[in-house]
């Protein structure tokens, strides 16, 4: 039987009934979002050279090539987001690629064309709310990894001092906390039904396949 306090709404009882059956059980979805895309996580940590970033022996050539690729990256799933704004409560940040642009500047170089890359990989189109919040978490969630990236860098390659061109990993912390807070809770307000909860997993794995296509460029000089 459907929750009797809720009969008074005059709702159909097809809708109270989709509405028990659809409505999330497991967990919060930023739960399952963690849990659905862990191991995906550990591949592009371990797997790809972002690995590199924290070795004492990564070089200053590594870290501006991961910077580049990063820079095209975020750019690409944050212009496409910019199209999926009307369908969000909250726009998607665009700061990230503005701060490993400022990075590519530092260094003197350019941004890579996405056509650039050997064996370029397609981002499949994004075309719900659901997945643009599968898209958004993978590069919200990617900050927190930052944090720890960043105190690497410093004790390796950046240890003489010289902190320019950390624009991207150094970025503040707190904000990047406090962004990360107000994410989860716009996910636990959007995500109610498991059917959206997995769209949105989906769509997480499928951006971190993609970083994961982006970024594997040094394994494949090694080996
Ligand atoms: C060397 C590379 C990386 C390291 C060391 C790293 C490390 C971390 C750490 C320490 C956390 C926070 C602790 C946790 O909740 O598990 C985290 C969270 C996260 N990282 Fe990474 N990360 C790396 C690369 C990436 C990349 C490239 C992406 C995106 C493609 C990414 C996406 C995420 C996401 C989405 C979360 C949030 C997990 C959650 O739901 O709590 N990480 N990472």
């Amino acid at each position: 039987m459907i929750c009797d306090f809720l009969m008074p709404l005059q709702l159909p009882l097809e809708i109270w009934h989709e509405i028990a059956t659809r409505r999330t059980t497991i967990s919060k979805p930023a739960i399952q979002l963690k849990i659905g895309t862990k191991r995906w996580h550990t591949v592009v940590e371990k797997d790809t050279s972002m690995n590199r970033l924290l070795r004492a022996d990564i070089t200053l050539a590594e870290y501006c090539e991961i910077v580049r690729r990063l820079h095209s990256i975020h750019h690409q799933l944050e212009t496409r987001l910019a199209t999926c704004s009307p369908m969000l409560e909250e726009q998607p940040t665009t700061k990230r690629s503005a701060l490993l642009l400022s990075d590519i500047v530092y260094f003197g170089l350019t941004p890579i064309q996405p056509e650039q890359l050997e064996d370029y990989p397609l981002m499949l189109p994004i075309t719900s709310r659901e997945a643009a919040l599968g898209v958004m978490y993978v590069l919200d969630g990617a900050a927190l990894g930052g944090m720890l990236i960043h105190k690497q860098l410093l004790n390796n390659l950046f240890r003489q001092g010289d902190v320019g061109g950390l624009a991207f990993f150094g970025a503040d912390p707190v904000a990047g906390m406090s962004q990360w807070m107000r994410f989860q809770k716009l996910l636990e307000r959007t995500l109610i039904f498991q059917d959206q909860v997995e769209e949105a997993v989906n769509a997480a794995n499928r951006t971190f396949d993609y970083f994961y296509q982006c970024l594997r460029f040094s394994q494949k000089k090694e080996t």
